[in-house]
């Protein structure tokens, strides 16, 4: 093991050199040159550039809207805002797939049908201000007193505006483009990478949405690279890596990015030593360290890999079996472009997105969704990924049937606005972004200068201007 690697920046750090196919989800994906230019930085704060947006890539993309498991029975419905526009998506049959979505708009006069996050209707939704209905297909299925409408104004659609609606591996996408390629292609590798995965399995910890101070990409680039982590969440150095992480770009402005875990790296003095962050890992799943006393601190994954397939077993996770040693053990964290990342554990995923504001460049909507997998055991405790590392301890014998509401931290509140609400990692992400965004802003900077680690912003906002027509 040696303690420095060359870097190179067309090869970049390979996670896994032992993979060569490149048909292995875990292989390194071949480099793709955006240049070193720095990024134009009005796009974070510009007018202009946030109405082309709109325009060319929220009304064009697959964006996510929520989880299917959430819509148990048909006649569930949950809204999900974007921009100006706001959404209803319901279930429609027995079906977990039964799912459409349309505009949150009453065709009458325009008001909003559903104000709440989720909620159920029997067989028709209703709108409050003069009484009209559709059923679940959307059809019209009442206007009240019709015989005071004239008999040309009712010839106009009176349905609920349909919007496209798909879901993959229970992640529930919605697009404004009618024309829009399959979201399943949109995706481009990451359904292949994750076929092993059933998120379908996860049940969700927490949820959470707040508004920031920040144009939506300055908040969403602090989580497409690690480069920040040994500052910002310098209590994960002991267990996993900066330096070593590797980078891969896809298409459709898609990336990934594999952070190891529990292992001493080149950021430790002695790799040797098994630090007792490593062994920490181990017990919260169950593990004994003194099974795994020959094993030295860089390699110590292994102690982590054997520990949490025992734990899989155990809790009954058979699809542990058809992961591979890094699935079990490491955080692939992809970018579905726009503005979602998925940080995919064995017993976790993370899904944070970053929403922009209807008017407002310096806005933008953090949501985050923590799921993991239930455990049947009252003595287990679940790995709480928003405070990822040392004592990231969920609550004990969390079996998720308990679906938390949506809480919406104010961030003017100092008793919403802290660590203990976000969870650990998220807040130290948190807290900095707004300075980020009013230092963009300054005189003094005149762009971001980006490093290797970094490609994957240079990547998503080469898809931008490919989308806007820049290229
Ligand atoms: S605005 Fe909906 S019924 Fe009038
Ligand atoms: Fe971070």
């Amino acid at each position: 093991m040696s303690n420095k690697f060359d870097f190179e920046y067309t090869k970049g750090y390979t996670s896994y050199p032992e993979v060569t196919d490149p048909q292995n989800p875990a292989a390194k994906a071949p480099y793709i040159d955006h240049g070193t230019a720095k990024p134009d930085k009005t796009r974070y704060y510009s007018q202009q550039e946030h109405d082309l947006e709109w325009q060319h890539v929220w009304r064009k993309s697959w964006t996510f809207a929520g989880l299917s498991f959430d819509l148990k029975q048909p006649g569930d419905y949950l809204r999900y805002d974007l921009g100006k526009e706001s959404f209803i998506v319901v279930r429609t049959g027995n079906h977990e797939n039964d799912v459409k979505a349309y505009y949150n708009v009453c065709p009458h006069r325009g008001n909003y049908i559903v104000t709440e996050d989720f909620g159920h209707v029997k067989d028709n939704f209703y709108c409050n201000f003069h009484g009209w209905k559709w059923g679940l297909d959307g059809e019209n299925t009442k206007v009240k007193d019709d015989v005071i409408f004239r008999e040309e104004t009712l010839k106009n659609d009176l349905c609920l505006r349909s919007v496209r609606c798909e879901i993959w591996n229970s992640l529930i996408f919605i697009n404004m483009d009618a024309d829009a390629k399959p979201l399943i292609d949109f995706l481009d590798v990451i359904p292949e990478h994750l076929k092993n995965y059933p998120f379908g399995e996860f049940r969700v910890l927490r949820d959470f949405e707040a508004e920031w101070p920040a144009n939506w990409k300055t908040a969403a680039e602090a989580f497409l690279e690690f480069y920040h982590s040994d500052d910002v969440h310098p209590e994960v150095i002991p267990i996993s890596s900066t330096l070593e992480t590797q980078y891969d770009l896809y298409q459709n402005g898609v990336s990934r990015m594999i952070i190891q875990n529990c292992l001493a790296t080149c950021r430790m003095e002695d790799q040797d030593e098994v630090n007792p962050y490593l062994k920490m890992f181990v017990e919260m799943y169950g593990g004994d360290n003194n099974d795994y006393k020959d094993l030295k601190g860089f390699e110590y994954k292994k102690a982590f890999i054997d520990t949490k397939r025992k734990w899989g077993k155990k809790q009954g996770y058979s699809f542990f079996d058809n992961l591979t040693d890094d699935q079990i053990a490491d955080d692939w964290n992809y970018h579905v472009f726009p503005n979602m990342t998925l940080n995919v554990f064995s017993d976790g995923l993370l899904i944070q997105s970053w929403k922009p504001h209807a008017s407002d460049p310096r806005k933008s909507y953090y949501s985050v969704l923590t799921l993991c997998l239930p455990v049947s055991d009252p003595n287990t405790r679940v790995m709480d990924i928003n405070s990822f590392g040392p004592d990231s301890f969920g609550p004990p014998g969390w079996d998720g049937s308990e679906r938390p509401a949506r809480f919406r931290p104010n961030w003017d509140d100092p008793e919403e606005a802290n660590a203990e609400v976000w969870g650990r990692v998220m807040w130290q992400d948190a807290e900095r972004i707004p300075n980020v965004q009013k230092g963009i802003e300054s005189d003094a900077f005149s762009g971001a200068i980006l490093c290797e680690a970094e490609i994957r912003i240079r990547h998503y906002l080469n898809e931008i201007d490919r989308l806007i027509g820049r290229e």
